[in-house]
């Protein structure tokens, strides 16, 4: 279904309808998101930037778990799994607004545990450099050899390496685990310098 994750109909649409057309929900992952790429210059962009940053990364998912829990929760199971970043502690400039609202879901997720137990359990993972569109587009080779510098495992990430954890999160295996954040990042850090 189309959903713009910032349009509170649109989230409730999604539940309602999800709920009427397959009877339940039982795993939630917010994945929309984005901002930073090192583009937030506190002094060239404006509080609706950072406001964005906030609205598309935790007010949206903590949103639609507000509307899915109570279903999860009826029928005594449910898994959610938030993206994170490693944005949300590594320190760098231009990245408040993204770096600031990632650390806001690491602790969102850590809190919320308390409010969804026992039935539900809410988990987050935390990429490192993974090549998807947004990272294609400011990707250079150059760019590729600096990250790599930190980084063991001498490649940057896929699709597939970030929905491995989010299955372990999503599947029963993991089911005395939550409010816990797994960062899958090749076992370094992919900074610019
Ligand atoms: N790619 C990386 O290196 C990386 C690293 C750390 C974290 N992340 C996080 O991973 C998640 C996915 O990022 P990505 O790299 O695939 O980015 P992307 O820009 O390639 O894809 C983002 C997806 O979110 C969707 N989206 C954006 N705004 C939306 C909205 N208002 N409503 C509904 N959907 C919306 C887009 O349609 C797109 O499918 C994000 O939360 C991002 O912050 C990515």
């Amino acid at each position: 279904m189309e959903c713009n994750v910032l349009k509170d109909d649109n989230l409730v649409n999604l539940v309602d309808t999800t709920v009427k057309e397959l009877g339940g929900i039982h795993i939630l992952i917010n994945n929309a998101g984005g901002g930073g790429g090192g583009r937030e210059n506190p002094f060239k962009i404006s509080v609706d930037d950072i406001k964005r940053d906030y609205e598309l990364n935790v007010f949206s998912g903590w949103r639609l778990c507000q509307l899915v829990v109570p279903h999860m929760k009826k029928d005594g199971y449910g898994a959610i799994v938030f993206t994170t970043s490693m944005s949300s502690v590594n320190k760098s400039p231009n990245m408040s607004g993204y770096g600031g609202s990632k650390a806001a879901v690491n602790h969102t997720v850590a809190n919320l545990a308390h409010d969804f137990g026992p039935e539900v359990r809410i988990n987050a993972v935390g990429p490192g450099a993974t090549r998807t569109a947004a990272l294609e587009s400011v990707l250079t080779p150059e760019i590729e050899e600096t990250m790599l510098k930190h980084t063991p495992i001498k490649r940057l990430g896929t699709a597939d390496d970030i929905a491995g954890a989010m299955l372990y999160f999503a599947s029963p295996i993991s089911e005395w685990v939550s409010g816990q954040t797994i960062f899958v990042n090749g076992g370094g850090q992919q900074t610019l310098e």
